[in-house]
């Protein structure tokens, strides 16, 4: 069957990651996870000093791009690839609120972009993989195959984060990770460098009232589609 590639952008919490991982386990494919990516950059930027919630350095987090590592390793128990950083595991610490209250700010920087961007475009070159993000399907892989949208309500969405942000013993309010979605919505939807914004050829997808199956089984039905046309 030929392989195709399969770009998922949205908003945050909105269970990006969750469809493609499925997507990619059910296909075969290899699953990225851009948003891990810009994650990485940002702790690496605040173990060294260069951001925190008064100033940002963003002079001196260019000048140290070209020793940034970022590579995937994969795990066979969780199923897909965990991020390292300079050869250190740091899936648990690029998921944390502090992380997540810097990164747009650093997502926001046209040289990391550009240095990410080319390398999920290398990642990708071969087809075969689904890729999750806010610019996939309009910068990353403008010609993928299929393009996927993300939306859900930013209330859903902070309920979903906190839920995951409790059960991992995180200390904080609703009140705060609504804050940070909303924050991160509108840097990401404003930034001049690759805003985020629905491709032409993207379909959208609101999974307010959607449950995983659901969603998956829609998604799944595009997949064959156009595999079977592409
Ligand atoms: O998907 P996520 O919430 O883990 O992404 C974290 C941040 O990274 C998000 O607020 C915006 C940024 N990001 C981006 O600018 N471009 C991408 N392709 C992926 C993520």
């Amino acid at each position: 069957m030929k392989k195709i590639t399969v770009a998922i952008d949205g908003f945050s919490s909105t269970g990006k990651s969750t469809l493609a991982k499925q997507l990619a386990k059910q296909l075969e494919y290899v699953y990225v996870d851009t948003g891990a990516m810009y994650r990485a950059v940002t702790l690496y930027a605040m173990k060294n000093g260069y951001i925190n919630a008064e100033s940002f350095d963003k002079e001196k987090l260019v000048a140290d791009l070209p020793s940034i590592q970022l590579t995937f390793q994969f795990n066979a128990e969780l199923g897909f690839g965990e991020m390292f950083l300079n050869g250190e595991n740091v899936e648990k610490e690029i998921r944390t609120i502090e992380v997540s209250s810097f990164v747009s700010k650093v997502a926001e920087v046209s040289q990391v972009r550009s240095k990410l961007v080319e390398q999920q475009q290398e990642m990708g070159k071969n087809k075969g993989i689904v890729m999750d993000g806010r610019d996939i399907g309009t910068v990353v892989f403008p010609d993928a195959e299929l393009k996927v949208f993300m939306t859900a309500s930013a209330s859903t969405r902070a309920q979903r984060r906190f839920d995951e942000l409790q059960q991992k013993g995180d200390d904080v309010t609703y009140e705060e990770v609504l804050k940070n979605v909303e924050e991160r919505d509108y840097i990401d939807t404003h930034r001049e460098d690759s805003p985020l914004v629905i491709a032409d050829d993207a379909i959208e997808i609101d999974n307010s009232y959607l449950n995983k199956e659901e969603q998956f089984a829609a998604v799944m039905e595009l997949v064959n589609d156009v595999v079977k046309t592409a």
